[in-house]
This record gives structure tokens, C-alpha cells and sequence, in this order.
């Protein structure tokens, strides 16, 4: 790594400013392999889909690959998916189910614990004898769940995965708590490329509702066009109000990496995004979520969220994203839906299409976002303009705890207090030899935004 970057130079939180080289250098992509990709907490699958011993997902920890395997004693181990002989790749299918991953190029074999328990003409090829028990798989330091999502870090030292998630908790509890029985990933999972900076897709996931007037304007209009009689009462030719003007109250969270942000709305109608019958089924299961969740999680079907650095959803649409990251000028979206594992099939059929249609590949709402990270990228080939410092002041100084149970550092939904922590955080963490050390910094970061914050009912 070249010593010479100062990444804390390029980004100045305390003023809303980012140079964007950060997301074109191919030194600093390096050192987020290192130290982001290499160090923090990373969704790795979901429970539900390997439910019985042998049952393998194949993934990636930036762009390490990983298959996830169940194991005979139920619980889940993660290792890097590379033969120790010549670096292939043993196991190959997207998931499944196996008693062995065999080694393609010459044959050697690891059990589902990792182990290397088969090497072809082992007595003759190394009469000097091989130490099998040293060249097992590499298991991934930590695995851990939480509700049905698993994740795992590289990590020694990184803290407790909760702790780690710490408020952003409570926004994720929204989409994996609102029923008995948690949730489950239904059908497929559309992957696909976005040829842009990975940090585009997470960091819009976590702070940016702004965009969505603008670049989704078309969608939206589409989208909430009424019932003739609905029209008629509204007057010809005239839309509703968007919902930033008539929500009760509109909020953004980020702290630690993370972001959210929502609108409080006052009934139980799913938004603008999904099938009618996603709707019913909301309306339907309402009673249930008010009293696990309670009120402003049971009526929040709408929202936008990030946990850092690269799993991303959408509430209510059902989508649940991971970016990873593929050099510095290109992501690979992972797309999955997740639903409540109690709906009734033809509503989880009903998920799955109106995930698709709004945020899979071709999704209406999903070309819009691509359409711009994709400009955006191609603009920042210049030397000028990667060197052009860009704005992120928006909502600065006007950060909110509030005492009405939404938790953390929060701001009006039109800011950037997530954007800014976002960054923060991940300069911290590029800057920092140790974990410890990186959240030492962002919590000196938070602290600071915690004095000056205001307190509001
Ligand atoms: S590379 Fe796997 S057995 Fe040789
Ligand atoms: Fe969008």
C-alpha cells in the first residue's frame, strides 16, 4: 500500500466534503479489501437456506469467495473457497447439498467441517508423508446470526456481531421480527453487475430519500396514478400530495456506518411500490406487528436502509441486497426476497414479483438508480473531476436524539447525517490498524454530533 494517501484528507465529515477518488483509485480499493471487507462484520446467507446438515451457499467476503456450510451438528461454518493445493475453487454450484467439496483440478477432498480428508495416490505422491490436518479449508474467524441472517467477519478482534449492529438493530427488527416465525428468503436471487464504485449503491441505501423525487419522479407518478373516482375527487389532471408532505413525520438515522431513513405514516398500507395483495397481507398482519414491533415499526412499510458496509434493504418491498464489491469501477448486486415465513404461499409469490419488478435487474425503480451510479462513474475517469471535492452538507449541525424509541443520531429524512457518518466510519476503519482503533475514532465522531444535537419529543 502506498503510504502516501491520506484518507482522512479525502474525507472531512465536520464539513460535508469528499474528494472522489475514493471511488476510483486502485490503491484505496485495495485497502478496503484489507481493512473493510477484511475486518467487519459481512452478511454472508440467511438461515432458511440451508436448513439441514451438508446444505452449502456459495458467497463472498468482498471478493473472497465463501461457501457456508450447515454442519452435522447443526450449527453454520463459513470457509474460504479455495483448494490449499493450487488455489481452485472446490466447490461450485450456487448451493446444494454434499458430503464433500472435491477439488476439481486434481482431486483432493474436504469435508463439510473443512477438513482435507482425500488426496488422490497420497502414499505414492508424497512418500515423505503429508500432514492432511494442516491443509483444511480456511474457516472465516467468526460466524454468527442474528434472526435468520448470517454474517461473518474475518476478524478476531471485531466486536460481538450485535454489538457491531448496535442501534441499526432496532430498523432491521422492522423486516426479520414482524411475525412469529421470522422470515425466509423465497425463490432465487438475481445477481448482476453495475458498472460503478460499490460505495454509490450502499451509501444511497443508507442516507439518500433526496434522489427519489427526482430521479424516480417518472415511476412515482406512474405508480401513484388513482381510480377513476379517486381522480375525480382530486380534479383532473392533479396528483396527490407525496408523502413527504403529508407524513406525520420523516426521519434518517446514521451512526456507526449505518443508515436508514423512513416517514411515519398512519395506516397500514404498504407503499406505492408492491402488489395490492402485498397490501392485504400488511393491513392483515398489522395487529401482530403492533405488538411485536410496536407503532412507528409496524406502520413503517416503507424505508431505505444500509448495515455496513454492504447489505442493503428496502422495507416492505421485500428486497434484501448485497453489494459486492468488484474492483473499483464495478459492483455485483446480489438480490434476494425476504419474507415472513408465516405468509401464505400466494402472498410470498406476490413478494417475489413485486421485487422484481420495482428493484430485480429490470426493475423500474432499480434502472433509474443504475442509470446514474453508472454516469456518475464514467464521469470520475476525469483527472479534474475525481479531484473536485463534492457537497455533502445537507442537515448539517441539525442532528436529533429523539425520546420517542427511535434510537440513535437521527436528522430530518432530506440529509446526509448517514452519508457523512458512513464515510467517517470507513475512513476510520482505512486509517486504522486495528478495529479498536477505527471505532475509537468514529465514536469521538458521534460524540461530538451527540452534544450538539438536539433533543426532540
Ligand atoms: S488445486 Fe485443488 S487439488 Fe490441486
Ligand atoms: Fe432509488
Amino acid at each position: 500500500m502506498n503510504k502516501t494517501i491520506d484518507i482522512q484528507a479525502l474525507i472531512d465529515s465536520k464539513n460535508g466534503q469528499v474528494t472522489p477518488s475514493i471511488y476510483t483509485d486502485p490503491e484505496i480499493y485495495e485497502l478496503e479489501l484489507e481493512r473493510i471487507f477484511g475486518r467487519c462484520w459481512l452478511f454472508l446467507a440467511h438461515e432458511s437456506q440451508i436448513p439441514k446438515a451438508g446444505d452449502f451457499f456459495n458467497t463472498y467476503m468482498g471478493e473472497d469467495p465463501i461457501v457456508v456450510v450447515r454442519q452435522k451438528d447443526g450449527t453454520v461454518k463459513a470457509f474460504l473457497n479455495q483448494c490449499r493445493h493450487r488455489s481452485m475453487r472446490v466447490s461450485y454450484a450456487d448451493s446444494g447439498n454434499t458430503k464433500a467439496f472435491t477439488c476439481p483440478y486434481h482431486g483432493w477432498s474436504y469435508a463439510t467441517n473443512g477438513e482435507l480428508i482425500e488426496v488422490p495416490l497420497e502414499p505414492r505422491a508424497y512418500p515423505q508423508g503429508l500432514c492432511k490436518s494442516k491443509w483444511g479449508l480456511q474457516e472465516v474467524t467468526k460466524v454468527a446470526s442474528y434472526k435468520g441472517l448470517i454474517f461473518g467477519t474475518w476478524d478476531e478482534n471485531a466486536v460481538s456481531l450485535e454489538e457491531y449492529m448496535g442501534d441499526m438493530a432496532w430498523y432491521l427488527d422492522g423486516v426479520l421480527d414482524r411475525r412469529e416465525g421470522g422470515t425466509e428468503i423465497v425463490g432465487g436471487i438475481h445477481k448482476w453487475t453495475i458498472d460503478c464504485n460499490w460505495k454509490f449503491a450502499a451509501e444511497q441505501f443508507a442516507s439518500d430519500q433526496y434522489h427519489a423525487l427526482f430521479s424516480h419522479a417518472s415511476a412515482v407518478q406512474v405508480l401513484g396514478a388513482k381510480p377513476e373516482d379517486e381522480q375525480k375527487a382530486l380534479g383532473s389532471g392533479q396528483t396527490p400530495r407525496p408523502v413527504w408532505e403529508t407524513a406525520k413525520d420523516a426521519i434518517q438515522f446514521g451512526q456507526d456506518g449505518h443508515g436508514s431513513g423512513f416517514f411515519f405514516t398512519d395506516k397500514p398500507d404498504a407503499n406505492v411500490w408492491v402488489d395490492g395483495e402485498v397490501s392485504d397481507y400488511y393491513r392483515e398482519t398489522y395487529p401482530e406487528a403492533l405488538e411485536r414491533l410496536g407503532e412507528i415499526r409496524a406502520l413503517r412499510l416503507a424505508g431505505h436502509n444500509t448495515l455496513f458496509p454492504t447489505l442493503s434493504w428496502l422495507n416492505g418491498t421485500a428486497t434484501l441486497r448485497v453489494w459486492h464489491p468488484r474492483g473499483p469501477n464495478q459492483v455485483e448486486v446480489w438480490a434476494f426476497c425476504i419474507t415472513d415465513k408465516n405468509a401464505p404461499e400466494e402472498v410470498k409469490a406476490a413478494f417475489e414479483r413485486s421485487a422484481t419488478r420495482a428493484f430485480g435487474p429490470a426493475g423500474f425503480l432499480e434502472q433509474d438508480d443504475s442509470e446514474n451510479w453508472v454516469e456518475i462513474q464514467k464521469i470520475l475517469r476525469g483527472y479534474r473531476a475525481r479531484n473536485s471535492q463534492l457537497c455533502m452538507e445537507m442537515g448539517m449541525g441539525n442532528e436529533k436524539i429523539r425520546d420517542d424509541g427511535v434510537p440513535g443520531i437521527t436528522n430530518y429524512i432530506f440529509s446526509e447525517t448517514a452519508a457523512r457518518g458512513f464515510y467517517q466510519h470507513w475512513a476510520n476503519l482505512l486509517s486504522s490498524k486495528t478495529w479498536q482503533e477505527a471505532k475509537a475514532k468514529t465514536d469521538a465522531y458521534q460524540n461530538t454530533l451527540v452534544e450538539n444535537s438536539k433533543e426532540v419529543a
